[in-house]
């Protein structure tokens, strides 16, 4: 049975970075170069990440997510005496084929059987979008691949959010938005939409102004919340 705060849902919106795609499987890969810190290495890199999306948002100083991602990987390898430049190549590449999550393609299937509008919207940069795409075999199941770089800012700002309801010609009231990143489903739920929080890695609650209208573990759980026939 479908969850009532969804009903009149009629396009899903997902975030990609941790939500889609496995951020940290740019590091699995190459673990082995990096002797016992490599768990360490990929934590410090997405935290970096992301702050360095606040901070350049807050100082008006926006510059694109393939080179934050590069600063923030700059700053970890730093931080644990790693100078191999040609690791930090390999893993700035992997960023563009990262691992989708096993549930993805299924759960892309089955609400696209149902009629829904499927779209990213990510502070990933197009081209960075896109080849995580193709790499994960979802390109044709998506109406839209919708970066931040159409309004140069980072997310939690409202005109990301904006830029879905725009694009899809939706109502935000009738988008269902899900994201892994407690903050982003924060901004996203403050924003309008009906959100679904993946806690994939059962953090806790974020205190802030807004609370998404679910919780879920993985994707699989999120055709359950959704209206239409369960496939
Ligand atoms: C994104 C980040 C938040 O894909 O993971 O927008």
């Amino acid at each position: 049975m479908s969850n009532p705060e969804f009903t009149g849902i009629t396009a899903c919106v997902f975030d990609a970075y941790g939500t889609l795609f496995d951020v940290h499987s740019a590091v699995a890969r190459h673990n082995d170069s990096m002797g016992n810190v490599g768990d360490r290495v990929s934590q410090l890199w997405r935290t970096k990440q992301l702050e360095y999306t606040w901070l350049r948002s807050l100082m008006g100083r926006h510059t694109d997510f393939w080179q934050v991602t590069g600063d923030a990987l700059d700053y970890a390898l730093d931080a644990f005496d790693i100078g191999d430049t040609a690791l930090r190549d390999k893993l700035m590449d992997a960023y563009l084929t990262l691992t989708p999550y096993p549930e993805v393609q299924d759960t892309l299937h089955a609400l696209k059987h149902r009629g829904l509008k499927l779209a990213i919207l990510s502070n990933g940069a197009p081209s960075m979008l896109d080849a995580a795409v193709a790499s994960a075999g979802i390109k044709e199941l998506l109406d839209a691949v919708l970066s931040v770089e159409d309004v140069g800012i980072y997310k939690p700002d409202a005109r990301v959010y904006q830029l879905a309801v725009d694009r899809l010609q939706t109502p935000a009231g009738q988008i269902s938005f899900q994201s892994s990143n407690a903050w982003d489903a924060v901004g996203a739920a403050a924003f309008g939409f009906k959100v679904a929080w993946v806690n994939r890695f059962a953090q806790g609650r974020e205190r802030l102004p807004a609370q998404p209208q679910a919780e879920i573990r993985t994707l699989s759980e999120l055709p359950a919340l959704l209206p239409g026939t369960v496939p």
